[in-house]
């Protein structure tokens, strides 16, 4: 039997053909974008068995680490084109705001007026701030202190 509508048949093809095409490149695109996506390299052994440091690392990972640097050196990619004082190495040189831990809260939460140190309390909640805390103080090589590891209120 012949085809009454051959027209019909190889747009209907062509319409497949495209949606094929269309569903392909987006799977490449998808492909290309997670091989290009950073790496998220596994954490430290030494903390590999620390909840609030792993939570903290979470945090440091996604915020913190663009102006402070992987290691908290002061060293990450927006970190030289930031006006003001820049972030400094937290384990080479004394806090500049202290070093107990609610100085060390109070900066994280409510920021550094004046500097590019943005408060974080409107994006986390209390016990995510202790755990982002917790994470530069072991990035300086310091004890975490028993404050950061009290139970969130
Ligand atoms: C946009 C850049 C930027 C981001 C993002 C940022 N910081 Fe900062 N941070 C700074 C700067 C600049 C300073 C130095 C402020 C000063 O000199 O008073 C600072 C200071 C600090 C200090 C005080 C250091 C000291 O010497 O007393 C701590 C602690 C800190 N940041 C933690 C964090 C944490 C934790 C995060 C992520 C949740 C974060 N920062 C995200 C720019 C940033």
């Amino acid at each position: 039997m012949s085809d009454p509508q051959p027209a019909k048949f190889s747009t209907d093809r062509l319409t497949r053909w495209v949606t094929y095409g269309c569903l392909a490149l987006i799977a490449i695109a998808a492909l290309v974008f997670m091989a290009m996506m950073p790496k998220a390299s596994p954490p430290p052994i030494e903390i590999a068995k620390d909840g609030l440091l792993l939570s903290g690392r979470e945090i440091y990972l996604a915020r913190c680490i663009s102006c402070h640097g992987e290691r908290g050196r002061g060293d990450g990619p927006l970190a030289k084109g930031l006006a003001g004082p820049r972030p400094r190495d937290f384990s080479g040189e004394e806090w500049k705001h202290g070093e107990k831990p609610e100085q060390a809260l109070s900066v994280v939460s409510r920021g550094v007026p004046e500097t590019s140190m943005p408060g974080w309390a409107s994006v986390y909640s209390p016990s995510e701030i202790k755990a982002a805390t917790a994470y530069v103080y072991y990035l300086a090589g310091k004890p975490v202190p028993g404050a950061l590891r009290a139970s969130p209120k």
